[in-house]
């Protein structure tokens, strides 16, 4: 049985050190305060999020599965059509792995490259995947692809790879940023495919209780970006002085989730401090809701073509595949 490989990216892409803590201290001090959202997947963010997609209220995940299990012929074939016989399975924010896991059947990918900002999380899922597929090579790499998408030499520059990006995370990217990823996955997939999820544009009555649960899961993951913080940055939050704020923004057709300082606090950690006042907001996630055609529009725009898609009935969630 082959065991996986864990590699940690240097360079822009490196997920962990003093260049991570400076980005949230940034963050703290702008003007209004905001911190991306990839500091919310520590090990206990990572699993607070799993947690949430099995709530009633957060349906992508489900919907994406449903329209995986459908179209799950349909879709592979069109992956292997541009992408050739066993292609390298590049895995954009793996967590369990589970998503994956349900391609590696019809998929027979010769690689699996597991990319993802906690390793601690991944290391896990992929010993666990591994002895389920002893044969296939595995790879875990702690990458922070939100800096830059750049495989380490040896990963997938031996033959087109698909790269797999599901469960709408692509919608926690500004536009910019959106397309600066899907230009940098076109050239990793070295002539290859994107399989791709998106979530789509629905009504706030069914949107704004996603992010906002009746259980406060998501409260729970939003808040919990806090503890990440005092653990990176040294700093002083307490979890309780905050309030989850999520918000459906039409005009820009996005969640926006905010914490929001419940009294006026002063918050201090090795080499700054910020006061807030009471009200006063940090931007902590943007999650865009698409129409399909627009985000068809914004594959062709980063280079992708022959793109195809599916979606569920009322439309709720598309999967696209492209080729490169
Ligand atoms: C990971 N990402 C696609 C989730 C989303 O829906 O934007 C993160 C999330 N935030 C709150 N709930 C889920």
């Amino acid at each position: 049985m082959l065991s996986p490989r864990f590699i940690h990216a240097s360079g822009e892409g490196r997920a962990a050190g003093p260049a991570l803590a400076a980005e949230a201290a940034a963050g703290l001090l702008a003007q209004p305060a905001q911190v991306s959202p990839k500091f919310f997947y520590d090990a206990l963010g990572s699993r607070l999020f799993d947690a949430i997609t099995e709530l009633p209220e957060y349906t992508p995940t489900r919907s994406e599965a449903a329209l995986m299990a459908r179209h799950g012929p349909a879709i592979i074939d069109a992956v292997l059509a541009a992408t050739g016989s066993a292609p390298v399975l590049v895995d954009l924010g793996a967590g369990s792995c589970a998503k994956a896991a349900r391609l590696f059947s019809s998929l027979q990918p010769r690689r699996y490259v597991a990319v993802d900002i906690s390793a601690d999380y991944l290391q896990a899922a992929l010993q666990a995947l591994q002895r389920e597929h002893p044969a296939v090579e595995m790879v875990g790499l702690e990458l922070d692809f939100s800096a830059a998408l750049e495989l380490p030499a040896g990963l997938a520059d031996d033959g087109p790879a698909l790269v797999f990006y599901p469960g709408s995370s692509i919608g926690n990217f500004s536009a910019d940023q959106a397309l600066r990823l899907l230009r940098q996955a076109r050239a990793a997939s070295r002539g290859g495919a994107l399989l791709i999820g998106v979530d789509l544009v629905k009504p706030a009555a069914v949107l704004e209780p996603a992010y906002d649960d009746a259980l406060g899961v998501t409260a729970a993951f939003n808040l919990n970006l806090l503890r990440h913080l005092n653990r990176l940055l040294g700093s002083n939050f307490d979890p309780r002085g905050w309030q989850h704020v999520a918000l459906f923004n039409e005009a820009a057709s996005r969640i926006e989730m905010y914490l929001q300082a419940r009294h006026s606090v002063d918050v201090v950690w090795p080499g700054g401090r910020r006061h807030f006042g009471a009200g006063e907001r940090i931007h902590t996630e943007n999650s865009a809701k698409w129409r399909p055609e627009d985000f068809e529009a914004l594959l062709l725009q980063a280079g992708w073509r022959g793109v195809r898609r599916w979606t569920d009935m009322p439309p709720g969630f598309a999967v696209f595949v492209a080729a490169a």
